[in-house]
């Protein structure tokens, strides 16, 4: 059952995976935010009633981890690393870049069709590769705003019908 965006039984099977234990509250916003790319506001009220866990604990949550978001993200989420390494080697004039091609103005926002979403990380574990960017769990390293615009479009063009 659908009620307004929120597909209710995709929540019910999630929390119902967990036991609807609370102290699997990150397993199952992890299995959330995979569902639907992000905590929407409704399934986190879902889950303060279903569990009994105040909701701002399960906002606090959701805020202090990276990976989960409250905004939705895009299908394919742009990680771009301005940790100390890929700082120096301009990660944040990627950064910087990639938000300005893809209309974004915050970080963490998708684009209008929900394509992209991109934000910074403070280290992707591979710094010797700096600069860095993650796109769809692939790491492009040693890269520059034109191999990530190129990269970009490709994916873009890849996914337009013919
Ligand atoms: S600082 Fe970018 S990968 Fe470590």
């Amino acid at each position: 059952m659908e009620t307004g965006f929120i597909d209710v039984d995709a929540v019910d099977k999630i929390i119902d995976r967990w036991k609807y234990d609370p102290s699997y509250l990150i397993e199952m916003l992890q299995d959330i935010q995979g569902h639907f790319r992000y905590i929407p506001k409704e399934v986190a009220q879902k889950l303060s009633d279903d569990l009994d866990v105040p909701l701002s604990h399960i906002f606090h949550i959701a805020t202090f981890y990276k990976g989960f978001s409250l905004e939705p993200r895009g299908k394919h989420p742009i990680y771009v690393c301005t940790g100390t390494a890929c700082h120096v080697k301009g990660g944040g004039r990627i950064l910087e870049n990639v938000m300005r091609e893809l209309g974004v103005t915050k970080e963490g926002e998708a684009t209008e069709d929900l394509f992209f979403s991109v934000e910074s990380v403070r280290c992707l574990g591979c710094c010797g590769l700096a600069p860095v960017v993650e796109i769809d769990d692939e790491v492009y390293g040693h890269t520059s705003t034109v191999e990530v615009s190129k990269i970009l479009s490709k994916m873009r063009k890849a996914e337009q019908p013919e």
